[in-house]
């Protein structure tokens, strides 16, 4: 396995445009970024994994600076999970200027949920993704769907700009009681990790109701709401949307393929995750 630090060496290593396989990461890998890798390698192509922690999508009050940069812990588990080539640039080599030019997804879809909450993040996503596939040119790129609506906004930008990748979604790896893998479970405290499956419990109680009874969809949404906050936790959202465009489902939408999204902070550790239903 390589690890390539610039551009020019990450395109002289790689075996032409589209002839890889892609994973696009920040790092911190856990066993859910390994089973994107694993996704990747069926596809019998070179798989090359980036890690780069994007300050363009952090607003200046979250994580950028205390995000854990583990490089060579992640190299190790990359190789044994069978990546060809890890592609770590710094910032001054992937944004050796300010970068002016943005990807502006359609607000849509993107400035809802988590870009209600986080203005501006699927533009510095959609940016570094769209850099990141003009580096790497991959035929395949798999993204997690724990980041269900950056896995639709990243569709989104493939299919308006005609890029020749084919974008999948790798089911979410969760922990034995539930909870959904993510680099920032390592901010949780012990006590917090107990009580951290409590989203994906709401969650799933949200589905339960409304596939039995569709009438409770608002009810079953802000129960769920309030019992989350009656155990400490402080909800963004926790909502039921179509699978199609994440917008409210329509009376006659209840029959069909839904979603339900949340977000919650957990003391100062804010936690997403999905289910479709
Ligand atoms: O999902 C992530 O880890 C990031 O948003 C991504 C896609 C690597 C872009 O920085």
């Amino acid at each position: 396995m390589q690890i390539l630090h610039t551009i020019d060496a990450l395109r002289a290593a790689l075996p032409g445009a589209g002839r890889c396989a892609f994973v696009p990461t920040m790092g911190n890998l856990h066993e859910g970024h390994l089973s994107l890798v694993r996704q990747a390698r069926t596809h019998g192509l070179p798989v090359v994994v980036s890690i780069f922690v994007n300050r363009l999508q952090f607003a200046p009050h979250e994580d950028f600076d205390t995000y854990p940069r583990t490089l060579a812990r992640d190299a190790d588990l990359l190789r044994s999970a069978g990546a060809n080539i890890v592609f770590a640039p710094d910032e001054a080599e992937l944004y050796p200027q300010p970068q002016t030019f943005k990807v502006q997804p359609d607000p849509a879809l993107a400035d809802i949920l988590e870009g209600h909450f986080r203005p501006g993040f699927f533009t510095g996503v959609c940016t570094v993704v769209m850099k990141l596939f003009q580096c790497v040119q991959p035929q395949v790129a798999v993204f997690g769907k724990k980041d269900y609506q950056q896995l639709m906004v990243i569709r989104q930008m493939v299919r308006q700009f005609a890029l020749p990748i084919t974008v999948e979604g790798a089911d979410t790896t969760r922990a034995d009681d539930g909870l959904a893998l993510s680099s920032r479970n390592g901010y949780l405290s012990e006590a917090e990790r107990q009580q951290a499956i409590a989203l994906s419990q709401a969650l799933r109680f949200i589905a339960d109701r409304v596939r039995l009874d569709p009438s409770s969809l608002a009810q079953a949404e802000s129960e769920a709401t309030d019992e989350l906050r009656a155990k400490g936790w402080a909800p963004d959202y926790l909502t039921v949307r179509r699978r199609t465009d994440l917008l409210p489902p329509a009376a006659d939408d209840l029959a069909s393929p839904l979603v339900v999204l949340g977000a919650a902070r957990l003391g100062t550790t804010r936690l997403i995750d999905n289910l479709e239903f």
